[in-house]
């Protein structure tokens, strides 16, 4: 899946590929899981997360150009596979491996968990992918910028600002991207990854 994921980005020829793709190396990216707890929490788990998140949005992409063609400029496909496979890069470095005691069949054990340590890069989520992948060098365009930035939607805390209000709304007015990038993330995360 590793290597799918590299010839996905790659195929983007966009400036600035190969040095994310040796960051992400660098700090885990591929073996981090998606949640401690929720969707994926499990080592490759963020890996996957970001291909399904692609894999959801060419297929909504695919739908929305066959209903309205115009979309095709205002949703280009190296943006859709960009913004989908890099919106949480900001969490190669979050997770720690640790241990809990839980309780199977009446007997406690200790096992394998995930624990969230920021103190590595502390900026945020959206806005942290955002800043991490401009640091390396990676060329976006702004609404790219935009649907990264904003692909948490309602569940970003920034949210509770009415100032941060206005902005996400007009990101999603500015740039069809972000719905699409809010959308695919929210099937992936809650509808194929949920344990439930
Ligand atoms: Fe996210
Ligand atoms: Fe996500």
């Amino acid at each position: 899946m590793k290597e799918k994921f590299a010839e996905m980005l790659r195929s983007t020829n966009r400036e600035g590929v190969e040095i994310v793709l040796r960051n992400l190396e660098r700090l885990g990216f591929f073996e981090a899981p998606a949640s401690t707890v929720f969707h994926l929490n499990v080592s490759g788990g963020l890996l996957e997360h970001s291909m399904n998140v692609c894999e959801m949005a060419l297929m909504l992409r695919d739908q929305l150009i066959a209903k309205d063609a115009s979309l095709e400029e205002k949703l280009p496909l190296d943006s859709v596979i960009l913004v989908s496979l890099l919106h949480d890069v900001c969490k190669s470095e979050v997770y720690k491996k640790g241990t809990r005691n839980k309780k199977i069949d009446g007997v406690w054990h200790e096992v394998e968990t995930y624990e969230v340590d920021y103190s590595a890069c502390p900026l945020g989520h959206g806005e942290k992918s955002v800043i991490r992948l401009m640091q390396w060098g990676l060329r976006l365009t702004m609404d790219e910028i935009l649907a990264i930035r904003w692909h948490m939607g309602a569940w970003d805390l920034a949210f509770q600002s009415a100032e941060m209000k206005g902005n996400i709304s007009a990101a999603k007015d500015k740039a069809p991207l972000c719905t699409l990038l809010q959308c695919a993330d929210g099937l992936a995360s809650g509808i194929l990854e949920s344990k439930k």
